[in-house]
């Protein structure tokens, strides 16, 4: 039977299943060389939330297959599993709706300002009616500047065209004939969707090209009434510019899920401003999404050990040798 580490908590159902299939070792990654001990006779492994290279990796000798719950894969070092021939697979299709919600929610909480409102009428200040020092602004017939329109920015299009009669602008390495169709999107430069956009929505990966993609001079360029919105991954945005971005008006606000540190220190200054919200990396996080991702992640690590995965896979070039 092939041997396999479990390095993340998984509902009893998908450990089951993974037992079902292979000899099971579950660690806590937390514990200070755990992971690295049960990987050395490990065929393959199932988790997140682990940097996953040669530190990690180089006393595994059998493993053949990684397993990530996410369908994000930056903390895994993909040259060196090219190297070494180990496949990487994840779960892109299974949380696309629910990590666009997460996205889209962040346009209205910020536009509306609606956790800040939240936050006054629980304090007991709501005691008058308000006035427009507590005015949001429209979403509707708004723009919206899509960087990254793969899956979960085509996803984020189709409410913001069909749902809010948003224009939508995006940018992209590819052509995405779908979104051009049916929401009107249509692909401009980085200079002219960061100007002409009234919300700049980040849904790019976390790669050497995108890392500090936003920085000074792009917040400088949108327009001093928008909002930047990252639901993807936190150093796509110099944190600290866009701190001074935000506290010198160069831009209205921003709507974060994701930061260059994980969780956000209490010390952030992010945290002290009215015009942010700022959530705790909750893009995938229902509870439908997250069992459907688990047992994703299961399926894709037992059918790859087994030969029969077909999608799915980062490197699947490392099959071809
Ligand atoms: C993903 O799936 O990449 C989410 O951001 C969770 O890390």
């Amino acid at each position: 039977m092939k041997k396999v580490v479990v390095y993340k908590p998984l509902p009893e159902e998908t450990i089951e299943y993974l037992r079902s299939h292979a000899e099971v070792t579950i660690v806590d990654p937390k514990q200070p060389g755990v992971l690295i001990e049960a990987l050395k006779d490990a065929d393959g492994a199932i988790g997140t939330g682990v940097k996953m290279n040669a530190e990690t990796l180089d006393g595994a000798p059998r493993l053949k297959v990684l397993s990530t719950v996410s369908v994000g894969f930056d903390a895994f070092d993909v040259n060196y599993l090219n190297g070494r021939g180990i496949l990487l697979t994840h779960t892109p299709d299974v949380l696309t709706e629910s990590t666009a919600d997460t996205a889209f929610s962040l346009v209205l909480l910020t536009a509306r300002r609606l956790a800040e409102l939240a936050a006054y009428v629980k304090a007991g200040k709501w005691t008058k009616k308000i006035g427009e020092d507590l005015f949001g602004v429209d979403v509707h017939h708004k723009t919206l500047g899509i960087v990254g329109l793969g899956r979960i920015g085509t996803s984020v299009a189709r409410r913001a065209s069909l749902g809010f009669q948003m224009n939508v602008l995006y940018v992209d390495q590819g052509v995405n004939e779908r979104a051009e169709r049916e929401y009107g999107a249509k692909k401009v430069g980085v200079d002219e969707l960061l100007e002409s956009s009234d919300f700049v929505l980040l849904q790019a990966p976390l790669t050497k090209e995108t890392r500090n993609l936003i920085s000074t001079p792009q917040l400088k360029a949108m327009k001093r009434s928008a909002f930047l919105i990252n639901a993807s991954r936190g150093p796509i945005v110099d944190e600290p510019a866009l701190v001074e971005a935000l506290k010198d008006g160069t831009i209205a606000g921003a709507g974060l899920d994701v930061y260059v540190d994980e969780p956000l220190s209490v010390d952030s200054p992010l945290l002290k401003m009215d015009n942010v919200v700022t959530l705790p990396h909750i893009g995938s996080a229902t509870h439908e999404t997250r069992h459907a991702m688990n047992r994703n992640a299961a399926e894709n690590l037992i059918g790859a050990l087994n030969g029969t995965l077909k999608a799915n896979m980062v490197n699947p070039e490392v099959l071809k040798r």
